[in-house]
């Protein structure tokens, strides 16, 4: 096969066909071709775009390539995606506040990606949680329960993994339809009749602006469309971390408190906002009445009791209180007063996964308990001496080194 044919048919703007990618993405995922081969036409989409046909082409391909849930003896079933950001576990508040008024999800999640957690480390943050299921006990699960939140071990377009890891290397991440074929193509073999994208923007997220975002928000929609699903694009904000917490023990304590009616900030509120687009789209009923429903799980608790039965489901325990988090391991005062102007949200991510909630080698594992509370949000008022961030850290050592980065990430004036 002649990429090089093929990238330059892409520079030209001719319409390359299914048979046609389908036919380099096989042979890339069988090895026919190898990554030098492959690179001058993700190098051409790179540069060149192509068409929204072709597009689809490519994500049906890249779908294709590994196994495709069948969830059609569950009928309708929602899926939630976010393309991620600091502090963000909506899906853990929205996934049983969905199950208690009858909005299906078997929710698929992953693991930390850059300086964002993963829903997956935070789940297993549960005593005991196996997030690693069979299909056919996850399916089980949502008759039985109306939702489950897992990872698989099945491979989800393996074509995807090969081609991200291949951008990664080459500095070639950052286009928007690659981006949208690599979330759609995972999303397309998840089974789900309805896709919520919650595309997050700002400097928590990998979108920097809105404009941005909606670039890719249009493309993923058009793309779930070619594919006969139907496609809701959300944008959020993430110019700070969306809830206080953030660490993977520290952000389920904060979805529990959400669930527990304690909580009612940005996290409480965009939990709130997407559980309410989800039931609408799925029950045909107006935002404002699904909203009306989703407030009323949490308020008489039957979201948390529904978060306790699905954990305990899958041998976990909402007893994650076992060590003393009254007591972090430093708080950082505010030497100066004003309000809070800003965070370097990414930076924040960053400081928390390289405590040692995001390691990725083989030998390491994820020591879920470490992290930090912030305290303030943008625009708070600041006095002399209020606490900043309160760090949960392996020893001393490790926080005071902790805290040194952490007072560069927020501008108080
Ligand atoms: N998330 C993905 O799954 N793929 C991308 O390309 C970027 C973010
Ligand atoms: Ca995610």
């Amino acid at each position: 096969m002649d990429t090089k044919e093929i990238a330059k048919k892409i520079a030209q703007k001719e319409p390359l066909g299914k048979n046609l990618i389908d036919n380099f993405i096989t042979s890339y995922c069988n090895g026919k071709i190898s990554d030098d081969e492959i690179l001058p036409i993700i190098k051409a989409i790179y540069e060149n775009d192509i068409s929204d046909q072709d597009l689809f082409f490519l994500t049906d391909a890249m779908k294709n390539s590994g196994h495709t849930l069948d969830l059609k003896e569950l009928g309708q079933v929602i899926d939630k995606h976010s393309t991620g950001g600091v502090s963000d576990t909506t899906t853990i508040i929205l996934v049983p506040i969905c199950a208690v008024l009858g909005t299906k999800m078997l929710k698929l999640s992953g693991r930390g990606l850059g300086f964002t957690g993963g829903t997956c480390d935070k789940l297993e943050a549960f005593c005991g949680y196996k997030t690693d299921i069979d299909l056919k006990d996850a399916i089980n699960l949502v008759k039985r329960n109306g939702g489950c939140m897992m990872t698989s071990s099945l491979e989800i377009a393996p074509a995807d993994k090969k081609i991200y890891s291949l951008r990664n290397k080459t500095g070639l991440v950052d286009n928007v339809s690659l981006i949208a074929s690599s979330i759609m193509s995972k999303k397309l073999a998840s089974g789900a009749n309805i896709i919520v994208l919650d595309v997050k923007y700002g400097n928590g997220a990998f979108m920097q602006n809105l404009k941005i975002a909606k670039k890719l928000g249009n493309k993923m929609k058009r793309i779930g469309e070619l594919a006969g699903k139907k496609v809701k694009i959300v944008y959020g904000k993430m110019s700070q971390p969306l809830g206080y917490n953030i660490g993977p023990k520290l952000e389920t304590m904060e979805a529990i408190k959400v669930l527990e009616g304690k909580e009612k900030g940005n996290l409480y509120k965009d939990s709130v906002r997407l559980a309410s687009i989800c039931v609408s789209l799925d029950k045909h009923i107006p935002f404002f009445w699904a909203k009306h429903k989703v407030i009323k799980t949490i308020k008489d608790k039957t979201a948390l009791e529904k978060l306790k039965v699905m954990v305990k489901s899958q041998g976990g325990s909402l007893e994650l209180f076992g060590e003393d988090y009254s007591k972090p391991t430093l708080v950082t005062k505010s030497n100066i007063g004003g309000k809070v102007k800003g965070y370097n949200t990414k930076v924040l991510g960053e400081i928390v996964c390289e405590m040692g909630t995001n390691v990725r080698t083989a030998n390491d594992k994820i020591d879920y308990n470490l992290g930090v509370i912030t305290t303030k949000k943008i625009g708070d008022k600041v006095k002399i001496g209020d606490d900043l961030f309160k760090i949960y850290a392996k020893d001393l050592v490790q926080a005071k080194e902790v805290e040194k980065k952490l007072l560069s990430t927020i501008l108080i004036k």
